[in-house]
């Protein structure tokens, strides 16, 4: 009877195991479906192509991106470029991109990446002929947000941008003849751009500073103050906030 009860036992743990090995196998084929393994090779070619190939390799892209780098466009990574939702790295606090990510840079244009930076899904980095976007380290750009470059954009190192938001540093359109449509946007470091945010052009964000969700920002923003509204005006000074 005893032995029988063994025999029970053993043969319940076997089917346990078994089935603990189904669900790793379930689980690892699910991800390959899913397109990582896809990602991962795209990744590698990716990160041949920007020229430095180390270990962890510094483009991680979702391998539905689509990325239309010019030949004679600068793509420089000094760190790591994570470019949209993958299991491992992507697609946190329940961020769901509706688009796939477009990384476009024209012809002369220049996509620095100086250190490790992060985009969720379906962000749009668009940057024009001879136009440079330099985003410093640990900042990230999160779901749906859209940064479009047709002189200068520079995005230093520590900041949060939440999704939906825009960043352009021109018009396309003029009202005045004569009068300059593009200029410059400088965001300092530690830089909290709320969701739904706007930032126009000629635009410089201090360091320290918090944009409230849904402004638009036509005028600098001093360092450690929190802006909000549209136009975006001052709410709070010496301001600090956590990540
Ligand atoms: C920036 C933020 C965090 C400030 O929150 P807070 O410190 O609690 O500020 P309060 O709610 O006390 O508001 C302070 C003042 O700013 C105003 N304000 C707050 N948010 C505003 C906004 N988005 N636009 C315009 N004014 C705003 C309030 O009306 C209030 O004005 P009052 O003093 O005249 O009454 C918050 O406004 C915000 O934007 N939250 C969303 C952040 C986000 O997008 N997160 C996504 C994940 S990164």
């Amino acid at each position: 009877m005893s032995g029988l009860k063994g025999a029970t036992l053993m043969r319940s743990e076997c089917e346990e195991r078994s089935s603990r090995r189904e669900g790793i196998f379930r689980r690892v084929s699910k991800r390959i479906l899913k397109g990582d393994l896809f990602s991962y090779l795209y990744s590698l070619y990716w990160s041949l192509r920007v020229g430095s190939i180390s270990v962890p390799l510094p483009v991680f892209t979702h391998w539905k991106t689509r990325w239309r780098i010019s030949p004679t466009a600068n793509l420089i990574v000094r760190k790591q470029f994570i470019v949209g939702r993958m299991n491992t790295q992507i697609g946190q606090n329940g961020q769901e991109g509706l688009d796939r990510n477009v990384i476009q840079v024209a012809d002369g244009g220049t996509l620095e990446i100086d250190g490790q930076v992060c985009l969720g899904p379906g962000v749009r980095i668009l940057v024009g002929p001879n136009a440079r976007l330099k985003i410093g380290d640990r900042s990230y750009i999160t779901a749906n947000s859209r940064v479009i470059v047709k002189s200068d954009i520079e995005i230093g190192s520590d900041c949060a941008i939440s999704w939906d938001v825009q960043l352009m540093d021109t018009d396309f359109h003029h009202i005045q003849p004569g009068c300059p449509n593009t200029k410059k946007i400088t965001i300092g470091n530690r830089v909290w751009i709320g969701s739904r945010a706007t930032i126009l052009k000629g635009v410089t964000i201090g360091d320290g500073a918090v944009v409230a969700a849904g402004s638009v920002v036509t005028k600098d923003v001093p360092p450690n103050t929190l802006v909000g509204g549209n136009p975006a005006r001052v709410i709070r000074e010496n301001i600090k906030w956590k990540p």
